[in-house]
């Protein structure tokens, strides 16, 4: 089962640029979390500041009941087996190939014969439909295959808590959505706490359990994924369209002229190219491929959500109400 990561208070800066301020959110055990937010505002750098990669100066990560920021090196290394992590471009060894690169932390961190370190690195390898290709170089093989590459080597250490930057940049609609399932079906076998960063409007819409928003730094939200779908609230609005029109401009902070400018194009008739209508609203979560077990982080979610129901927003109430009932009735059918 995986262990929670709770977060509070937390603030980054580097020299005299402040990257976000006061950052508190719980990632919920066996869950899958999302992170979305527009480029450059601090998401690599929160996930580095996770693994204890990169150090904020205030606030705290308490993570299985550790705070990495007050603990000792010794304490670190021992969360940081915890995670499994997959970099935006897979981060493999280019001179080694697959199955080097996917036994490396094995090698590095266990004590295991090779033929142990074998039956582990196939048995990931076949997760991730990589089987035959253990030979192969990063550089022969495409972009997919290079991140469930990077996807199998971060699972091999049985994480806790996995960590996913970005995990569809560089793919092709078709190879993110069978990504998307992969990640959920992982989470499925092995119940571990999941957080991925994203700016793929429709991951965000259909993988995560739960979401938050980073912009102008600062999480601006971070809830149940009923919450941040139906929300009101600009930001979040006009990232989960992909909208011109709205606070977040070219280069993150749009002033206030160009908003007044932009809206009154829109007034005029002008398109920019978003589309019509609102795609607002909660669509269905992708289920794990049949035949996988429960996911026990949803059985969780739904008892927490319940419990959280009377602080939420009607819509989200409503939403997650439907979802509820639809469970009893799948429950009562089978
Ligand atoms: N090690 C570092 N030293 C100084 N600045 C950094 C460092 N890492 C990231 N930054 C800065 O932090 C900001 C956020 O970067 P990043 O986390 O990569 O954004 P995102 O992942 O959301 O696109 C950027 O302005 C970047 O230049
Ligand atoms: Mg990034």
């Amino acid at each position: 089962m995986g262990v929670e990561v709770a977060v509070e208070g937390l603030t980054k800066t580097f020299g005299s640029q402040n990257i976000w301020s006061d950052v508190t959110f719980t990632l919920p055990v066996g869950e899958v979390s999302a992170l979305l937010g527009p480029s450059g505002t601090g998401k690599s750098v929160f996930l580095k500041s996770l693994i204890g990669l990169i150090r904020p100066e205030r606030g705290s990560i308490v993570i299985d009941g550790t705070d990495i920021l007050q603990c000792t090196q010794r304490e670190l290394y021992e969360v940081r087996k915890m995670f499994g992590v997959l970099f935006q471009d897979g981060a493999l060894f280019g001179s080694m190939d697959l199955y080097d690169n996917v036994a490396f932390p094995l090698r590095e961190h266990t004590k295991k014969s090779e033929s142990e370190v074998r039956q582990i690195v196939m048995e990931k390898m076949e997760l991730v439909g990589l089987l035959g290709a253990e030979n192969k170089l990063p550089g022969e093989i495409s972009g997919g295959m290079r991140k469930r590459a990077g996807l199998a080597r971060s699972l091999v250490l049985n994480p806790e808590i996995l960590l996913c930057d970005e995990p569809d940049s560089g793919l092709d609609p078709v190879r993110t959505a069978y990504l998307s399932q992969l990640i959920l079906d992982i989470n499925a076998q092995i119940d571990c706490t999941v957080l991925i960063v994203t700016h793929n409007i429709n991951m965000a819409r259909t993988v995560p359990d739960n979401l938050g928003m980073l912009f102008r730094k600062h999480l601006v939200m971070f809830g149940p994924r009923e919450v941040l779908l139906t929300s009101d609230e600009p930001v979040v609005g006009q990232f989960l369209n992909g909208r011109r029109l709205g606070p977040i401009g070219m280069s993150e902070e749009k002033d206030e002229a160009t908003m007044a400018a932009e809206a009154a194009m829109a007034e005029a008739g002008h398109s920019d190219g978003s589309p019509d209508e609102d795609v607002r609203g909660v669509i269905p979560q992708i289920r794990p491929t049949p035949g996988m077990p429960v996911r026990q982080g949803e059985l969780r979610r739904r008892e927490r959500v319940r419990n959280l129901m009377d602080d939420l927003p009607e819509p989200a109430r409503r939403a997650i109400l439907d979802e509820l009932r639809e469970y009893e009735a799948s429950q009562q059918a089978s």
